[in-house]
């Protein structure tokens, strides 16, 4: 969430648009870290003439990008793109990620894979020794019952995503559930995402396993980078 400033999504947010070169196109992802990425892309454009076209990853985005004057483009128009660049919810030294804490991870893994590269953009807070945080899984609505019974078979605890300001569930962008699937300490962060992938109904989950650097934003406004 946009309401509160935090310096370290600001400072990691901030170097990764540094990292975009004219010419590029550029994966827009979503949440309040990539949100300073997106602005301070604006900026560039607006200051530094830099030459760009964004794909984006939720409405979201869209309006940020089109209030920062990021010019947008689409998948089909663009299929290959330089650089992605997004926010994570907690990732691990091997750099595996969860994402999709705002329900955008299905097209976030589209657009990072689409990328050439891909940076994820962050705070301390989210480095975890094992990934632990629950897995958003996007169900289709005619899927959820096999879903949810397929998911509590790997050992998930389950809650159906509410939506914040309507009564029921959350629909995604793509007109789908969240299921937050709880599996505690994940192992084997691979095999769980093979498995949840083999679920019929399963549109997308949160693993990332195509994550090429971290970017950790410090309160100081300094940054560490993780690599592969
Ligand atoms: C969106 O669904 C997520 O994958 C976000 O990228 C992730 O939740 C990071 O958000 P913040 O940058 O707001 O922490």
């Amino acid at each position: 969430n946009q309401t509160q400033e935090s310096p370290e999504k600001k400072a990691a947010g901030i170097y990764a648009a540094s990292l975009v070169k004219s010419g590029d196109k550029v994966g827009l992802g979503t949440g309040s870290t990539v949100a300073y990425t997106i602005k301070e892309l604006g900026r560039r454009i607006r200051e530094e003439k830099l030459n760009v076209v964004g794909v984006v990853t939720s409405y979201q985005s869209e309006a940020i990008a089109i209030e920062a004057g990021v010019p947008l483009t689409t998948l089909a128009q663009m299929p290959e793109l330089t650089i992605a660049i997004d926010g994570a919810d907690q990732f691990d030294k091997n750099l595996m990620a969860i994402k999709g804490g705002g329900a955008a991870h299905t097209r976030e893994k589209i657009v990072s894979m689409s990328a050439k590269r891909f940076v994820v953009v962050s705070d301390p807070k989210k480095k975890a020794d094992v990934l632990s945080v629950p897995v958003p899984v996007e169900v289709m609505p005619f899927g959820k019952e096999l879903a949810v019974r397929q998911l509590k078979e790997l050992g998930g605890k389950l809650v159906l995503r509410a939506a914040a300001k309507k009564d029921g569930p959350v629909i995604t962008d793509n007109g789908n559930f969240v299921i937050d699937c709880d599996f505690g300490e994940i192992q084997n962060p691979k095999e769980l995402a093979a498995r949840i992938s083999q679920i019929p109904g399963v549109v997308e989950h949160g693993l990332f396993m195509n994550v090429d650097e971290v970017v950790i934003g410090k309160s100081d406004g300094s940054i560490e980078i993780l690599k592969k």
